[in-house]
């Protein structure tokens, strides 16, 4: 396989378009930094951007109250939180995920990072955090975490395709692969806390580079295989892992990587080195400022959570300078803190760390899951990784150790784990095609059984077994099962897991005595593709010795019908296996979430949600509340306005401004967002009525204008009524026709009834009226027999504008009744065809039963003049009639004619 000049993006994008309308999504779960990717027909590899734009986010979030409510905080704001409000921010949580509160060592750790932070223990012996007296547990905060992520994964997906329905339905997370059974299934538990479809995968980090980089190398030479380790020094760990990569010669076969060897430190790491860097800075400062005693300083998170935050910007200072200034504004005490770190002193600080840097290196190279033994000169590079790999010192060490040519640094390290976790994710879920690799994943844990009563444990999967991989093993009979059965799982020497077949399913299976030789067990067990070690299902199996009564024996079926019988009709011993048989579990030290509990903590994460979308809403009405009010103050402030405005709205506005201002400064946040819309309409009521002022300066609003408004008011009112009555003009033409006919057309015209569309609105004409005359009765209370009364322009302007008004809705009135006419003379014409056709077949059928008589073809000849009258009369109307009603040609409202 040569990927030569295609980028492997390319490659995956030309294979893209598959069978699934579902999108993936790749999440390097690091300690520190969240990245995250998106593959979906329509957004094939996308890296998921912070609401900042940037590349990766930071891990964690704080919650706060707020309000009434709770309030969370993702991405870079929780950053400036943290000095702040340093128990409400929770971030870099991964390092707690599947601990308890045994393992004090990473706790302490944790602690110095994020003092102040309040860890718990749940009932599960799980950890958790309080939060003002609110438990959350790690695994429901990293969830909060990867959902939001996943949001906006979901956000990016729809804005490529606004009609696309994909939505990220499965998740891949990094993990690191000394990761134990504890923090795997806590990591898996948070996938499934995300939503309810999600798929989770974990995806080995290591093999995550290592699958980027091989992506992306244009070629490997067939029939050679190359050794790589990949160094990963994170902000939680570092870690080395071997891979072996071949190109077969046949070059249609897939390319292999293999990996081979694994060393890790789960403590020496980047955030290590920012607490080097802290007690550094404490050191300076508890010298330089003798009067503040150690505890005091320890006992105070804000102060050392100022200290961590200034470490770490001069941490990264120190990459690439010699010397970093630190400025801690009022660290403690309103001291403002200000001093000097030089690369050195850092370096001399860290020498013990900077020895250990090779021992993740020597533990990949150490005990190798192959045969070859690879030393470090048959390796071809070392690809570094991981923001840590960055300080001087550690690639000093690493390369005085490897040598400079092996080193490899990677064009974009920090992305690099990211992009494989996801071409690895789209691989294992099948979403859409890749170009095939063939992988092989070896387990660098040990995963054993021991028995009840056994002193020693059974080794199930060594070391460097490649998984996902399943075996049965025979647990050797047993004489006495009183106590039932039972199986403690184990990884690395430590049990994780225990596993307990009750006497009862036993005896179910087998009744006493009946087992001569003894009951021995089958055991499948597994490892699963995300490294799970578990007992998939265990039988029962039943020997009888040649003592057993064969008579009896031979011709049964034994006493427990659903066993099978597999031995034997000619051997001495009989075998016979139950089927799989139920089994107890019970996870040690700690217990991982159960169904009730994940669905009460997606339930928690919903209400959380809904809490914030709410309060996004809140602070949006506020945002705007606010702008209106600059807005309309810079309006009214304005020269011409202020100069011409109407004086009585700008007195208003001026008094509403400050006062909603300050109102929004004080006391907003425990109102709810009507208040806060109905402040919004209020300001743009009176703003719009000073720009309608403002426009309509130019109007007289003299007496000739208001008795000019008064002649348009009777002129209307006389149309309204007289209009009311008139039918349609039409009718003088077919007057004759209907009448000789028999029908009063008139009447017939009256008598249609109006479908809704037009008889609702026309039923306010009177009120509509009696508005018009109000205001008519107002004008002329103001006008004098020679002039206005001096009142107010605003007000006269008002009482225009209401003329305006109410002239346009009456003006609407007689265009509905002129759609009233043309509807009534419609539907006038089709009853009278229809009565016509009607009458003639009456006539047919009388005639027919009668003699045929040539005297009647006068009778239809004369019929037929009307008919042709009727058309021509109706095909004029109709043009009329259509112009103005949409409804002239489709209206389903029959007429009321009770004689048809
Ligand atoms: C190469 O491998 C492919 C697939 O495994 C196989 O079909 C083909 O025959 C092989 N070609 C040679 C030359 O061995
Ligand atoms: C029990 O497992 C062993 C090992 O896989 C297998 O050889 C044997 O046939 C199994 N016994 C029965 C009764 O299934
Ligand atoms: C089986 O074990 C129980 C308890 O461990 C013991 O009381 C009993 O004597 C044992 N029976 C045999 C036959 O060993
Ligand atoms: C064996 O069991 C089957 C099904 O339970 C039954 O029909 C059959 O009669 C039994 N045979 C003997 C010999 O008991
Ligand atoms: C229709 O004709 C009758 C008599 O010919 C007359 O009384 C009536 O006023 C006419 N109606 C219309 C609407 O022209
Ligand atoms: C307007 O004034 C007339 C006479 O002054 C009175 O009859 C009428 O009821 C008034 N109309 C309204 C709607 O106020
Ligand atoms: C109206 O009032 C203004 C001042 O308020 C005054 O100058 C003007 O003479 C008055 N006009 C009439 C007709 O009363």
């Amino acid at each position: 396989m040569k990927f030569a000049g295609i980028s492997w993006k390319l490659l995956l994008v030309a294979l893209l378009w598959s069978k699934t309308l579902a999108a993936v999504i790749g999440i390097d779960y690091g300690q520190q930094n969240v990245k995250a990717m998106v593959v979906s027909p329509r957004a094939p590899l996308e890296l998921v951007l912070t609401p900042e734009a940037k590349r990766k986010d930071i891990s964690g979030l704080a919650i706060r109250k707020r309000g009434k409510g709770i309030e969370r905080t993702f991405g870079s704001a929780v950053g400036s939180l943290v000095t702040r409000f340093p128990k409400n921010s929770l971030m870099h949580l991964k390092p707690l995920l599947g601990k308890t509160e045994a393992d004090e060592s990473d706790i302490v750790v944790y602690l110095r990072e994020h003092p102040g932070v309040e860890i718990i223990g749940t009932k599960r012996a799980s950890l958790a955090v309080l939060v003002d007296g609110e438990e959350y547990s790690i695994e429901e905060l990293s969830a909060m975490n990867i959902q939001e992520i996943v949001n906006r994964a979901n956000q990016l997906v729809k804005e490529k395709d606004s009609q696309s329905v994909d939505f990220v339905d499965k998740l891949a997370i990094t993990v690191p692969d000394f990761f134990d059974q504890h923090q795997r299934r806590a990591l898996l538990d948070v996938g499934s806390l995300t939503t309810d479809s999600l798929e989770t995968v974990l995806i080995s980090d290591g093999l995550s580079v290592v699958l980027n980089f091989v992506f992306k190398q244009r070629d490997f030479v067939p029939g050679e295989t190359q050794y790589y380790v990949v160094y990963d020094m994170g902000a939680g760990s570092t870690k080395a892992s071997l891979f072996s990569i071949l190109q077969p010669v046949n070059e249609t076969e897939p390319l292999r990587i293999e990996l081979g060897g694994y060393g890790f430190d789960d403590h020496l790491s980047g955030s290590k080195f920012t607490l080097d860097v802290a007690s550094l800075l404490e050191n300076k400062f508890l010298e330089a400022h003798k009067s503040i005693r150690t505890d005091t300083l320890h006992s105070n998170p804000n102060a050392l959570a100022k200290l961590n935050q200034a470490a770490e910007k001069a941490k990264l200072i120190l990459s690439a300078n010699s010397e970093a200034s630190v400025s801690i504004e009022s660290l403690i005490d309103d001291i403002d803190f200000r001093t000097k770190v030089t690369r050195q002193e850092f370096e001399d600080f860290i020498q013990e760390s900077v020895v250990d840097l090779i021992k993740p290196l020597e533990g990949a190279l150490d005990k190798q899951f192959w045969e070859s033994q690879i030393t470090l000169k048959d390796i071809q590079g070392v690809i570094l990784t991981g923001g840590s790999t960055r300080v001087p010192i550690v690639q000093q060490r690493l390369i005085s150790v490897i040598g400079e040519n092996k080193i490899l640094k990677s064009v974009n390290a920090d992305e690099s784990a990211v992009n494989g976790a996801t071409i690895r994710a789209v691989q294992l879920f099948n979403a859409f095609k890749t170009k095939a690799v063939d992988i092989v994943e070896r387990s660098p844990s040990e995963y054993g059984l021991r028995v009840m009563g056994d002193d020693t444990e059974l080794i199930v999967f060594p070391k460097g077994s490649a998984y996902p991989l399943t075996t049965t093993i025979e647990i050797a009979r047993m004489d006495n099962l009183s106590k039932g059965l039972a199986l403690d799982l184990y990884e690395d020497g430590k049990i994780f897991r225990k596993v307990t077949l009750s006497p009862d399913v036993i005896k179910k299976a087998f009744p006493i005595d009946e087992c001569t030789d003894g009951i021995s067990f089958n055991a499948t067990l597994s490892l699963s593709q995300n490294r799970i070690f578990d007992l998939d299902s265990i039988q029962a199996i039943c020997s009888n010795g040649p003592k057993a009564d064969e008579s009896e024996e031979d011709g049964g079926n034994g006493s427990s019908d659903q066993n099978e019988k597999l031995s034997d009709s000619k051997g001495k011993v009989r075998i016979k296996r139950s089927p799989k048989l139920e089994f107890s579990i019970e996870e040690v030290p700690l217990l991982h979430l159960n169904h009730q509990e994940k669905y009460r903590l997606r339930e928690h994460i919903r209400m959380l949600n809904k809490e914030d979308s709410e309060r996004f809403e809140f602070e949006r009405a506020k945002n705007e509340l606010e702008t209106l009010l600059y807005h309309t103050r810079d309006f009214i402030t304005s020269e011409d306005v202020a100069e011409t405005g109407p004086k009585r709205y700008l007195e208003k506005l001026a008094n509403i401004i400050p006062t909603y201002l300050d109102w929004l400064e004080d006391e907003s946040d425990s109102a709810d967002k009507a208040d806060i819309i109905s402040k919004i309409a209020a300001v743009n009521d009176l703003k719009s009525k000073v720009e309608v002022y403002i426009e309509s300066l130019a109007e007289p609003l003299n007496t000739e204008q208001f008795e000019a408004l008064l002649a348009k008011a009777d002129e209307v009112s006389n149309k309204i009524n007289s209009d009311r009555e008139k039918p349609h003009e039409g009718l003088a033409a077919l007057n004759e026709t209907f009448s000789q006919a028999g029908y009063d057309i008139q009447k017939e015209y009256f008598k249609i009834s109006l479908p809704n569309y037009l008889s609702n609105p026309l039923s306010t004409w009177k009120k509509k009226l009696e508005a018009l005359q109000t205001i008519v009765n107002a004008t002329k209370e103001k006008i004098t027999p020679d002039a206005l009364r001096n009142d107010s322009r605003e007000e006269l302007l008002e009482l225009k504008l209401s003329f305006d008004q109410a002239f346009m809705e009456l003006e609407e009135i007689m265009e509905f009744l002129e759609k009233a006419r043309n509807y009534r003379f419609r539907e006038l014409l089709s009853w009278y065809q229809r009565a016509e056709k009607a009458k003639k077949r009456q006539e047919m059928k009388s005639k027919s039963s009668e003699m045929l008589k040539s005297s009647s073809s006068m009778a239809a000849s004369s019929s037929a003049d009307v008919t042709d009258s009727i058309t021509s009369a109706s095909s004029r109307s109709t043009s009329a009639a259509s112009s103005s009603s949409v409804h002239s040609s489709t209206s389903s409202t029959t007429p009321v004619h009770d004689e048809l």
